[in-house]
């Protein structure tokens, strides 16, 4: 550990969006707090591979009910959150209130379509239906022959880089220790802190006991040089998604493997990407590739997040397991870590990582 640190209350391990988050709200709390990341830059895990859309509902299901009923809050956050950071920051975090269009090419994914809007609906969120030719009027470059649209007006997307700079910005000038180039190996009593808020992402199994597994994406940065007006809304469809970003730049997603942490970018990988893409949005195939990127996703067995006090050390608190919804769950994660941290009572009980904690072994009888 280095020796630079100074003691404090909290040390966050991994400085991408969530530790980076939490660490900014424990520290307007009143605590002392470091942030321990062993990449020489902040936000370089899945953070920087993340599209960054808001997405409370597209990845899941209904009966996801305590992962969906967080994601539903943060949604209803970000806006706050991100004019907040404004202001303490001076940095735009890219929040562009765009919506989203999912769409339909044939009778099977028509049918997802409908099933999706049905899900929607049920939570009371605003949608509505169209054919293809009144999707088009919306977004011209679409394909002709798409079959049915939804859109849904309150799903949005910022920019995770900017995030990233702004959180690590907002950090610096709450007087967070923000350290690069210090790895945190599995015995945490090394730590000089009161308590340790792990937030390794995909990485946090090799630190406890948790079931953390990476969930590789595949993705391209696309540009139009141009500029912009191929597309505005987020795009949705089977095998992938489109977030513009309103200058021209484009993100394309993204592959969902199970592949351990295996970083090859593959022909395969970036061939179906834009194949699937070119057929709702032809014009795509005229972008130039900026970027093509690997992610971890950090999965769990429930895809909801890990956020509390370990139940056998309550030293050590969870922020972690945010799958594909880490920067739609940063305003609630942030806010939940620093309750934990302080006592606090607090909702969302069913993330608590206490969930996945197996009762002791019965010492065994001679
Ligand atoms: P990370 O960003 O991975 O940060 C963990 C940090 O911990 C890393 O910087 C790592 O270096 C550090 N670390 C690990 N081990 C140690 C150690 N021992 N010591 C010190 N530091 C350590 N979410 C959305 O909400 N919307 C999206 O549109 C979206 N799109 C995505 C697309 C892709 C392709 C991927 C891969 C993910 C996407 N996600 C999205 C999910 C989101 O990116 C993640 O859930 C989120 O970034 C997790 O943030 P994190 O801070 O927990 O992890
Ligand atoms: N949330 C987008 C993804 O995980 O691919």
């Amino acid at each position: 550990m280095s020796t630079e640190l100074p003691r404090v209350d909290v040390a966050v391990v991994g400085g991408g969006v969530i530790g980076l988050a939490a660490a900014w709200r424990a520290r307007q709390r009143g605590l002392e707090v470091a942030v321990l990341e062993r990449e020489a830059g902040l936000g370089t895990g899945a953070s920087r591979a993340a599209a960054g859309m808001l997405a409370p509902v597209a990845e899941a299901d209904l009966n996801e009910r305590d992962l969906l009923l967080a994601n539903l809050e943060s949604a209803r956050r970000w806006p706050a959150f991100a004019a907040e950071l404004a202001d303490v920051t001076g940095i735009d975090v890219g929040y562009r209130a765009c919506g989203t269009l999912l769409v339909a090419r044939d009778r099977d994914e028509a049918e997802h379509v409908e099933r999706e809007r049905d899900a929607r609906e049920r939570l009371g969120l605003r949608v509505e239906r169209m054919l293809g030719s009144a999707a088009r009027r919306i977004e011209p470059a679409l394909a002709p022959s798409l079959r049915l649209a939804v859109e849904l007006p309150d799903d949005h997307a910022v920019e995770p880089l900017r995030v990233v700079a702004a959180l690590a910005e907002a950090c610096v000038r709450a007087g967070v220790h923000v350290r690069t180039g210090v790895e945190v190996n599995p015995d945490l009593s090394t730590i000089p802190a009161e308590r340790v808020v792990i937030a390794a992402g995909a990485w946090s199994g090799a630190l406890g006991d948790v079931p953390v597994r990476p969930v590789k994406g595949q993705s391209l940065r696309l540009r139009d040089p141009s500029g912009p007006g191929l597309c505005d809304h987020v795009l949705r469809f089977e095998g992938g998604y489109l977030v513009p970003r309103g200058d021209g730049r484009y993100y394309l997603g993204a592959t969902v493997e199970e592949r351990g942490f295996d970083t090859a970018i593959t022909a395969l990988g970036v061939y179906e990407l834009l194949r699937e893409a070119s057929e709702i949005l032809p014009g795509i195939l005229e972008l130039e590739i900026e970027e093509a990127l690997t992610g971890f996703r950090p999965g769990t067995p429930d895809n909801a997040p890990v956020i509390g006090v370990d139940p056998r050390d309550e030293r050590i608190v969870w922020a972690t397991g945010h799958y594909r919804n880490g920067i739609l769950l940063c305003p609630v994660t942030a806010d939940l870590v620093a309750a934990a941290l302080t006592g606090e009572a607090s909702e969302h009980a069913g993330l608590r990582p206490d969930r996945f904690a197996t009762a002791p072994q019965e010492a065994a009888t001679p």
